[in-house]
């Protein structure tokens, strides 16, 4: 059984931004079985983290040029947890490179992420965007 399955909770009806939210999920499960097994890591999980350098980059600003060009009042406080977020990826990462063991807490914020951001932050654009008239 999947650690994270996804489900339509998750999803707020934008193709490409679903799409990359599905990516996130299926990272936490690739994580998550990583951590199950009896096997080293390490570098997996440098991989991942890396990746999720990029994910976030490539993410975060698709959603915030959408909160720009359709007026998103909690822009600011939306993008604040954005940028906290980077700074903790890039935190596991550093703390990794300098050889520490981060994948319990790598899988630990990305369950966070998942359940406190794209389910309730995330979700509260949806209304905004329809009522400006984004085909969702
Ligand atoms: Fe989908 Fe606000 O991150």
């Amino acid at each position: 059984m999947l650690f994270m399955p996804w489900s339509e909770q998750l999803e707020v009806g934008i193709a490409e931004i679903d799409q990359q939210h599905r990516w996130l999920v299926d990272t936490t499960n690739t994580l998550h079985r990583l951590l199950s097994s009896q096997e080293a890591y390490a570098d997996q999980l440098g991989d991942i983290l890396e990746q999720l350098m990029d994910y976030t980059m490539n993410h975060f600003i698709v959603e915030e040029e959408l909160f720009q060009r359709l007026g998103y009042p909690e822009s600011a406080a939306h993008k604040a947890q954005h940028n906290l977020f980077c700074e903790r990826v890039m935190g596991l990462l550093t703390r990794h490179d300098m050889g520490e063991t981060v994948g319990l807490d790598a899988l630990t914020l990305l369950k966070d992420w998942l359940t406190n951001h794209i389910i309730k932050v995330d979700k509260k654009y949806v209304e905004h965007f329809r009522a400006q008239g984004i085909a969702i």
